[in-house]
């Protein structure tokens, strides 16, 4: 799993631009579904089972990135992010478009280094001379993702992009591993999460689920002097309670905690202060969808450095196929 965790976090595929992502999803994906295919906003829909309820699982392609605003006679690029950047998380980083161009973020200078770091004070530079070359490799609207490798300490594991590629991995693993569902799962690997949960919500008005759960990350309150939460890396799943967006479907979340229990994993309830998942649009979709959250606790957060916990994937794995086995 840590093979497909290292192609997926380094993979390219900032919001609207999940084709790369999908693409190695699809391969990995052959002869372990039922059917496969890219809906209208860029989502793919896989299917598995065909019995009773249907139930969709949703983990986001999309990872944030950067749009390019404008280009500058000195081949500078402006840039606005998409999806929740802090400007902070940024400076000195690189960044790639999908051509393969790479660029280091730069700032003007500062006053004070206690003035705010501001993204309309910060620009790309792709070591183009003038705007003419920079035009020759990018244009306005191209949109660049951070550049990490993924690294394994053992215990640990940091890339950029776990949000939510370590969710994809998950449910790949967990349709894997769920030999013959007694149930119709349609897994979606869905488009523009990080823009306002766009493709969750068209995917699940066509698919028209019985229940639905998304597996993706949330922070945890265990680092030096963070904000107090009760989650932390490696005490198991979180289990979602709430977040800035839903609060979750009762009967899912406690048959999330039955499946646990079961299991004898650990796991941790979350109540995530601001920020959502694709829950949240499939869950007001239609008449009303009863809808959940296995989240994979995570340090760092919308960084291009974030961290997980790989026992924490693991069993998030197999709560999600208990979770459905039980269905
Ligand atoms: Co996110
Ligand atoms: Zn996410």
């Amino acid at each position: 799993m840590k093979e497909l965790l290292k192609k997926l976090t380094e993979v390219y595929g900032p919001s609207g631009n999940e084709g790369p992502v999908l693409h190695i999803l699809q391969k990995e994906l052959k002869g372990h579904v039922d059917s496969m295919k890219i809906d209208v906003l860029g989502n793919l829909i896989v299917t598995k089972g065909r019995g009773k309820p249907r139930v969709m699982l949703a983990a986001h392609a999309d990872e944030i990135g950067v749009a390019v605003t404008h280009i500058d006679k000195n081949g500078f690029l402006r840039f606005t992010n998409v999806g929740g950047l802090r400007p902070v998380n940024m400076l000195g980083h690189r960044v790639r478009f999908q051509n393969g161009t790479l660029g280091t973020i730069g700032e003007e200078k500062r006053d004070s280094l206690k003035d705010e770091l501001k993204l309309e004070k910060m620009y790309i530079d792709i070591g183009a001379r003038d705007k003419a070359e920079a035009a020759k490799r990018v244009a306005v609207g191209d949109m660049g993702c951070f550049v990490q490798p993924f690294v394994d300490t053992g215990s640990r594991l940091i890339a950029k992009a776990f949000d939510d590629r370590v969710g994809c991995a998950i449910v790949v693993e967990a349709l894997k591993r769920m030999r013959k569902p007694a149930c119709s799962i349609f897994a979606v690997f869905t488009a523009q999460e990080e823009v306002g949960v766009r493709g969750a919500r068209t995917a699940a008005y066509g698919i028209k689920p019985d229940v639905a759960v998304a597996v993706d990350i949330t922070g945890t309150g265990d680092t030096p002097e963070s904000r107090t939460m009760a989650v932390g890396l490696g005490k198991g799943p979180a289990i979602k309670v709430m977040d800035g967006g839903m609060l979750a479907s009762p009967q899912v979340k406690e048959a999330l905690i039955a499946a646990a229990k079961r299991l004898r994993i650990p796991y941790q309830l979350e109540v995530l202060i601001g920020g959502t998942t694709d829950a949240w649009g499939i869950q007001v979709t239609l008449e009303g969808i009863p809808s959940g959250v296995i989240s994979i606790p995570t340090r760092y957060a919308h960084t291009p450095s974030e961290m997980v916990d790989a026992r924490d994937v693991e069993n998030c794995v197999r709560l999600l196929v208990e979770y459905v086995r039980s269905l």
